[in-house]
Parts: structure tokens; C-alpha cells; sequence
């Protein structure tokens, strides 16, 4: 858009550029800045208009834009110019995502380059490696506690490690996606030490406050996030003899964003590790990002304004890369983060579906699909140009953050439903062989979240200890089943390490005292490459799940279904345990795949009217797209085993 005020300060900021980069070929970055540069004077003003450097602030944003944009490889810029073209590329089913520690899946990074074949073996053309940059021994949260965002931690590798995994991953199409930790720093970061040492200049980057009267303020409202570990919002600090806010671990402090010098450095960080190759960067924690007195300092407006800034600033510099929000909040909050308002997305492209992985381990439990119903029902429609993340298990805990509302309008209560789902996967619950344990519970307002591997949460473990053979496939059937939903259900689905072998959970971080208060290590695993080779062996349990995720990666690849342009239909029957859904493809008509999954542990009969309804011609020549074979027909009906599923197709 044109409009004077913001185009004259352009022409002021441009000729105020310092020469060295005015001398540089900056065609592209100009045509992109003068597209972009209405929307970014808007929103950096509405944040800082107020201050008195603001025009200063402006041309330090734009100076950042333009060093980056000046460093970026030509490879990454080709990239850029290729990927504007297709401007829909992520969109595409042929993307399936793993995210892994790279030291808990190879040691290093270096080993990561090294066993780059596995991914292939699997499928797998996106990879997000958790947290890589230098953070303290111990006070790490999982290297979420950055002290430097430029360099790699060294017990995972250096920077030419990372360089060889991206040109590695380039070579064979695989995406790279890197953590950009916005919230906070360690308070082992320079800006951190620098405001202990007494600079006021790094103070302002933090909450920081002489005495309780502030904090106690923003308490009566700011829920806690580690009530067990870290209670309170607010870590009293000896050398500052300060307050400082800090929401996570009294270590990880957060930064101040209402300080346009903290949204320039940290900006200029995401497109440092763009420039390194990230192709993706997923934004931790990006609903904590301004806080406000008398609220829950969550999911603040300022916060989406903040998330748009950076969008429209990353794509001047270099509009190939995308964006993940990692929002796991409520779900009608959760969808904000593609950009309320608009019609493709404006903040991030990817946002996780925390609300359909929290659905599916209720759908487990009850053996009952009406709350998965009830719950995708009210989660609102994705952007154009936006794609959900579809994950069964990640490195963090399952968050029961279904809609109150939702919760009762199926007939449970809410904190009931809760506590026997907490039960149910901590394996309290008499009926459950899952193998689960609690994470952070609230004693304060009850509340708790479930940790554990996906094969011990699905049964597999127990059954095994147990020697019990049904229970062991009707376990790995329900691990079949969870993915069989997100590979289908459109969006990206995102693997976690481990899972693919059905891995177990791993007490070993209970000898380690610096993890063992945090039982999110239960799940991190360090992969058993010994036990890894038992996925070529039939009859193992290792065999069973890797080569169904194989064929299900390889169908999905080939299913224009699959795709996720707003193409699916959910499909209710009469049948309570029965979840189906259909996906068809725009263009091709003809193109349609039933879903149909079976939550309970019995085989399950459904009327075929239904979907025949539903413009799904049931009555024609019907084959499930996974075993190659028409579905079992009994009196009319379909008929689907134990915890299993159905793509249907007509042919
Ligand atoms: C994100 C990470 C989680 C971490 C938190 C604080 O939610 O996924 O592991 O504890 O941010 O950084």
C-alpha cells in the first residue's frame, strides 16, 4: 500500500543508510521493502511510536534488515526467488517432519549430517532439531535457556557441524528447522550479566523491579507454567538485589519486548540462523511474549503485533523461510496465530496442533470419539497459506487444554475428565496399562499434565514386561492409529525421534539432579541405535512400527488428498467410537480418501449410508489405500478392527 507519511520516512531511512550498504545490489530487497515497508512502519509504530528515538529505532530496523539481506547466500536467495513463485510449496503432502535432540539421536550435530540416510529410509524431508545454541550445564531447560544466540553449544558441534547438516539436508530436499527462543534468555546470557553488572542499557531488556509491589501486582492474575518447580512469576536475584520476571524457571529471564532494541536484536538472531540455512524457525513460546498488568500475560494482542512485525521484516530479508508458532494454548487462541483478520497467514505459517494431539490421547483413553468431534468442531478454520503441525507426542508434556465448554457439552466435567485422563496414562487408573507420570502437578488449583514416550503412554511396555500378546498388539495398533490420523488429516505431520522404534520411557534422568525434577526427560531418549537395527527384523515390535510409519509416509507422498488446502470433511455416525473424516482434492474430483479410524479395543461395525451421503460412493469398488485390500463387509456394514484404520479410496 502507498500512503505518504510511511513513504517519506522511507526515503529519509534510505538516504540515511550508511554507504557500505547503499553500494550494494539491493534490487530485490528494495522492491520487497517497498511492498512490505507500510505494514512494518504501522506495527513498529503502533509499539514504539511513543518514544522519543523512534525514528533512530526505524533506521536500525532497517539497517538490520539490509545487513542480512546483504550476507544471505546466493543458494538461499535462488531459494527465496524459487519458493515466492510457489508461493504455496509448504502446503504440499509431500513434507513429513521428525523433530530430535541431536545429541539424544546421534550425539552431535555431526552425527546428524552422518545419518542423514535414516531420514530417507523413513521418509522423512523435514527436520526440526531442537535447541543447538549455547546454553549452562544444568540450568538448560532442555537448551531452551540460551546464554548466547550465535553460537553453538559446544557439546553438540560447531558451526560448520550446522553447515554440513543444511548442505547435506539441501542436497536430498529436506527442510531444516531451528529454535529461535524469543521469550527469554539464561540468566547466564551477556544481556542478562550485563544487567547485574549495573548496565542500565540491559536492564531495560528485562522485567526488572526493586521491590514486590509491581510483581505481587502482576500475580493476582499471571497463572504459574512450572508450579512445581519454579511457583511464582518473579525470581529474586542477590547480585541486583531486583526482581526479575521470570514465567519459566527462575533462570530463564524474560525479555522485555516493550524495548524495540530487544525486537531488533532478536530479529536480527532469527535471520542470522536463516542465513545458516534454517529454512523453518519455530518461535518458542511466542504466546508469552507481552505482558501485561491484570492479565494472564498471555495471548496478548501486542504479542500477535509483535509475531506480524517479524513475519513482514523476515520476508524483505528472505521470504523462503517460514515460521512456527509454538502456541499451546487454548484452541480458539491457538489459531490467532496464523494472523486474526486475514486471509492467508500474516504472523506464523505453521502453528502446532496442540488441540488435535490433546483430542487424540482423549479419544485413546475413553475409547470414545465425541470429544475429538466436539473439539475440531470448535477449533477455528486455518488460514489460506497456513498449515497446522500434527504431532502425537513431542519433547514437552500433553497438556490437557481442551475447551471447558467443549468438555461439558459432551457430558463430562471438566476437572473430573481431567483427572481420569491424568489417571488413565499414570497408569493410577485400574483399566490402563499405559505408563505414563504426572508432570507438574498443581496442588494449588489441581491441575497436572502427563509425560512419557508414546510406546509406554500407548501400553507397549507393560504388554511387553507382561508377555501378553494381544495387549502387545492392540498397543501397536494404537500407535499405528495416532499416526495414522496425522498423516492424513492435513497439515504437516511431525514425527518424534524414538517413537518410530517404539521407544520406552527412560527413568535415567532421575539419577541426574539437575533433570530429575523435570519428568519431561522421561521421553527424551537417547536412541539405541543397537535396538534401532531390529526395524529391519520382522516380528519385532521395532519392525511393526517403523515399516507401517514407512508405508504410511510413502502413501501419503503419493495422495493429492492429502494435501491441506481446507479439503476435509469430518463425518459423524452413530457409532461412539468410530472418528472418519474425508479428504478430497479440489482439482481432482475423483480424488477422495476416506478415513476412518476405530478408537476401541473391539471391532467396530458402521452403516455405509452415511458416508455414501457424504458424496463417498461407498457401493462402488472401495480399497483401503494402506493394506491394498477391500475393507471388510459385514451385512451391509464395514467392519474395523481394534484400534485400527481405514483409507479408503474408490477405484
Ligand atoms: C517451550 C518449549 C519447552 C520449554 C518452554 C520454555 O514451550 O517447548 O520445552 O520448557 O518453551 O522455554
Amino acid at each position: 500500500m502507498y500512503e505518504q507519511i510511511s513513504h517519506s520516512l522511507l526515503n529519509e531511512i534510505l538516504d540515511d543508510l550508511k554507504p557500505e550498504i547503499r553500494r550494494q545490489d539491493l534490487r530485490h530487497f528494495y522492491t520487497r521493502l517497498g511492498a512490505n515497508f507500510y505494514a512494518i512502519h504501522n506495527l513498529f509504530h503502533h509499539l514504539y511510536g511513543r518514544r522519543d528515538d523512534f525514528k533512530e529505532q526505524m533506521l536500525k530496523l532497517v539497517e538490520t534488515l539490509a545487513r542480512q539481506y546483504i550476507q544471505r547466500p546466493e543458494e538461499l536467495e535462488k531459494l527465496d526467488i524459487a519458493r515466492e513463485n510457489d508461493h504455496n510449496w509448504f502446503l504440499n503432502q509431500k513434507w513429513v517432519g521428525m523433530a530430535l535432540y541431536s545429541a539424544g539421536f546421534a550425539d552431535d550435530l555431526a552425527g546428524v549430517a552422518d545419518n542423514t540416510s535414516y531420514f530417507q529410509e523413513l521418509g522423512i524431508n523435514l527436520v526440526h532439531i531442537m535447541p543447538i545454541l549455547e546454553c549452562p550445564t544444568g540450568r538448560s531447560d532442555g537448551g531452551y535457556a540460551v546464554s548466547n544466540f550465535r553460537q553453538i553449544d559446544s557439546r553438540v558441534g560447531k558451526l560448520e557441524d550446522l553447515q554440513r547438516v543444511s548442505s547435506e539436508f539441501r542436497k536430498r530436499d529436506i527442510l531444516l528447522t531451528l529454535d529461535v527462543v524469543l521469550n527469554h534468555t539464561s540468566d547466564e546470557h551477556e544481556w542478562a550479566q550485563r544487567a547485574k553488572a549495573g548496565e542500565q542499557k540491559y536492564q531495560d531488556y528485562y522485567y526488572i523491579f526493586d521491590n514486590r509491589e509491581i510483581p505481587d501486582m502482576f500475580e493476582q492474575s499471571m497463572p504459574e507454567i512450572f508450579p512445581e518447580t519454579a511457583p511464582g512469576n518473579f525470581t529474586w536475584d542477590e547480585t541486583l538485589q531486583k526482581w526479575v520476571m521470570t514465567v519459566f524457571n527462575d533462570y530463564q529471564w524474560d525479555l522485555n519486548y516493550s524495548n524495540p532494541s530487544v525486537f531488533i536484536e532478536m530479529l536480527d538472531v532469527i535471520l542470522f540462523w536463516i542465513n545458516q540455512g534454517a529454512d523453518i524457525i519455530r518461535l518458542d513460546a511466542v504466546a508469552f511474549l507481552w505482558k501485561k498488568m491484570g492479565t494472564t500475560c498471555q495471548n496478548e494482542r501486542e504479542a500477535h503485533l509483535l509475531l506480524q512485525l517479524m513475519k513482514d521484516c523476515c520476508q524483505v530479508t528472505a521470504p523462503g523461510s517460514l515460521f512456527i508458532a509454538e502456541a499451546i494454548v487454548a484452541p480458539v487462541e491457538i489459531t490467532k496465530y496464523f494472523g486474526e483478520d486475514a486471509i492467508i497467514a500474516k504472523e506464523c505459517e505453521i502453528a502446532y496442533n496442540a488441540t488435535l494431539m490433546a483430542l487424540l490421547w482423549d479419544a485413546l483413553a475413553t475409547r470414545n470419539s465425541k470429544l475429538l468431534y466436539q473439539g475440531l468442531k470448535s477449533l477455528p478454520d486455518k488460514l489460506e497459506r497456513a498449515t497446522w503441525l500434527n504431532y502425537v507426542r513431542c519433547h514437552d508434556d500433553i497438556g490437557l487444554g481442551f475447551d471447558d465448554n467443549d468438555v461439558r457439552h459432551v457430558g463430562y466435567d471438566p476437572v473430573a475428565h481431567r483427572r481420569f485422563l491424568v489417571d488413565f496414562y499414570t497408569g493410577a487408573y485400574e483399566d490402563s496399562i499405559a505408563s505414563g507420570v504426572p508432570f507438574m502437578r498443581n496442588e494449588k488449583t489441581g491441575d497436572a499434565r502427563i509425560a512419557g514416550s508414546l510406546a509406554s503412554l500407548a501400553g507397549l511396555e507393560t504388554a511387553i514386561q507382561s508377555d501378553d500378546e494381544h495387549a502387545i498388539d492392540i498397543a501397536l495398533n494404537k500407535i499405528i492409529l495416532m499416526h495414522s490420523v496425522i498423516f492424513s488429516f492435513g497439515g504437516l505431520p511431525l514425527l518424534y525421534y524414538g517413537d518410530e522404534i517404539a521407544t520406552f520411557n527412560d527413568h535415567s534422568y532421575l539419577d541426574q539432579p539437575d533433570k530429575a525434577n523435570d519428568s519431561r526427560w522421561i521421553h527424551r531418549p537417547k536412541i539405541d541405535w543397537e535396538r534401532a537395527e531390529q526395524r529391519k527384523k520382522q516380528g519385532t515390535v521395532e519392525y511393526a512400527v517403523f515399516s507401517a510409519l514407512k508405508k504410511m509416509i510413502a502413501i501419503r507422498k503419493e495422495t493429492t488428498a492429502f494435501a491441506d488446502f481446507n479439503n476435509r470433511q469430518l463425518i459423524e455416525c452413530e457409532n461412539p467410537h468410530i472418528f472418519s473424516f474425508i479428504r478430497y482434492d479440489h482439482n481432482r474430483p475423483s480424488e477422495q480418501v476416506l478415513v476412518i479410524c476405530n478408537f476401541s479395543e473391539q471391532p467396530q461395525r458402521i452403516k455405509m449410508e452415511k458416508f455414501n451421503t457424504a458424496g463417498f460412493g461407498i457401493y462402488g469398488q472401495v480399497s483401503d489405500l494402506y493394506t491394498g485390500k477391500r475393507p471388510t463387509e459385514f451385512d451391509q456394514q464395514l467392519v474395523i478392527q481394534p484400534c485400527q484404520f481405514y483409507w479408503l479410496t474408490e477405484y
